[in-house]
């Protein structure tokens, strides 16, 4: 599909008033997304789990203007919302609300009838450092195709979620891959059928079982704000040495990852998610400006897991965000002894043994309003 089919058909009606509830998920790269060109494309295609407890839960209540004697003044873009999150007005979140509305228009043009009333929560804190883009974007955009689909007279499901999904991309591009779970690829590759830059798409092969249902305990190392946003990152990439290298590093793991999903080849799985985030890590060490996301006990932790791997044979491995917090990795069946590991060896080194205990989900709900 192309842009153009994500344009709006005929709306039969505008509603005049309505509420609508999704609760989305965040989700953990396993092959990043980390470069990207104008509009949202990314410079390379990328995989994630879907995760199921990291959600963010978004309402969304919605009121036509017309013939409304005074309506709320519109904010400098001309969009009419009040947002709030955990129950209190944010006006620090606005901007980014009110540019995901100005790429979004063209799409929804019936945006600017309505005064939204937009009230989010996250399951996790916010000072967690996890990235609550994925998840909150995912959600309004989820919000925003709902009330797409009570204008029309009718759409379909896989219509309705990939557009979801092209619309979220605009608001933060690892949104994209939040819709739908457990394994979510997105941007265009050669040898996956079906994949786009515009949207993410369910990974489309054989996943075997290991995979189904993995486990990701977030080891929270720094709950301080980013050191370095998503959009100054990916704009690091933009003339970086290694870039084309790395671009290609990207395109390679995921074909490899065709048949190490299907066989369920745990070893091969590691040594890729591994790499995909030291990766990151190093091309961030190598950009100009430079920057060390990484805190000492992000380092004592991996190489603790080195180490319990080695020693247990399970298949415990990492994986990093922009940031120093710590992904750990493994197979549902070896949850007793890996968390074990975990909270014995590994919550000394998390702030105040902080950490969020996560598993593979199937992507977001619409809830009742
Ligand atoms: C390191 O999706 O947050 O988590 O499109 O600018 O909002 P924007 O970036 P964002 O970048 C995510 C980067 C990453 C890797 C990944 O999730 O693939």
């Amino acid at each position: 599909m192309i842009e153009n089919d994500f344009l709006p058909s005929k709306y039969t009606s505008l509603k005049q008033t309505g509420t609508i509830r999704w609760k989305s998920p965040s989700n953990i790269a396993l092959v990043k997304y980390w470069g990207k060109r104008d509009n949202q494309i990314p410079a390379n295609p990328s995989l994630s789990f879907t995760l199921d407890a990291c959600v963010t839960d978004t309402t969304v209540t919605y009121r036509k203007l017309k013939g409304e004697t005074t309506p709320p003044t519109p904010d400098a873009d001309g969009f009419r919302f009040d947002l709030l999150f955990g129950g209190e007005s944010r006006h620090d979140f606005r901007p980014k609300i009110a540019t995901f509305f100005k790429r979004i228009e063209k799409f929804l043009p019936f945006l600017r009838e309505y005064h939204l009333r937009i009230e989010t929560s996250n399951s996790f804190p916010h000072s967690s450092g996890i990235a609550s883009s994925a998840s909150g974007m995912s959600a309004l955009a989820l919000c925003l195709m709902s009330m797409e689909r009570e204008f029309v007279s009718e759409m379909d499901d896989n219509f309705f979620k990939k557009k979801a999904s092209f619309l979220a991309r605009l608001g933060s591009g690892s949104a994209c891959r939040s819709i739908e779970g457990p394994l979510v690829q997105w941007g265009s590759h050669s040898d996956i059928d079906g994949s786009s830059d515009f949207y993410g798409i369910p990974y489309p092969y054989k996943i075997h079982e290991n995979f189904t249902n993995f486990q990701d305990t977030i080891l929270l190392v720094d709950e301080g704000q980013k050191q370095v946003s998503s959009s100054v990152g990916h704009d690091l990439m933009h003339g970086h040495p290694f870039a084309d290298q790395r671009f290609e590093h990207a395109y390679s793991h995921l074909s490899e990852l065709r048949s190490v999903l299907a066989e369920g080849n745990l070893r091969q799985f590691i040594k890729i998610t591994e790499s995909e985030a030291l990766t990151l890590h190093a091309m961030m060490m190598t950009s100009h400006p430079y920057f060390m996301l990484m805190k000492p006990n992000t380092l004592e932790i991996i190489d603790r897991i080195w180490e319990f791997r080695k020693a247990s044979a399970t298949n415990v491995c990492f994986t990093l965000d922009a940031g120093a917090n710590v992904h750990v990795l493994y197979p549902e069946e070896e949850t007793q002894t890996v968390y074990g590991f975990i909270k014995d060896e590994l919550l000394q080194y998390c702030e105040n043994g902080k950490h969020i205990r996560d598993r593979t989900g199937f992507g977001a709900r619409k809830i009742k309003a």
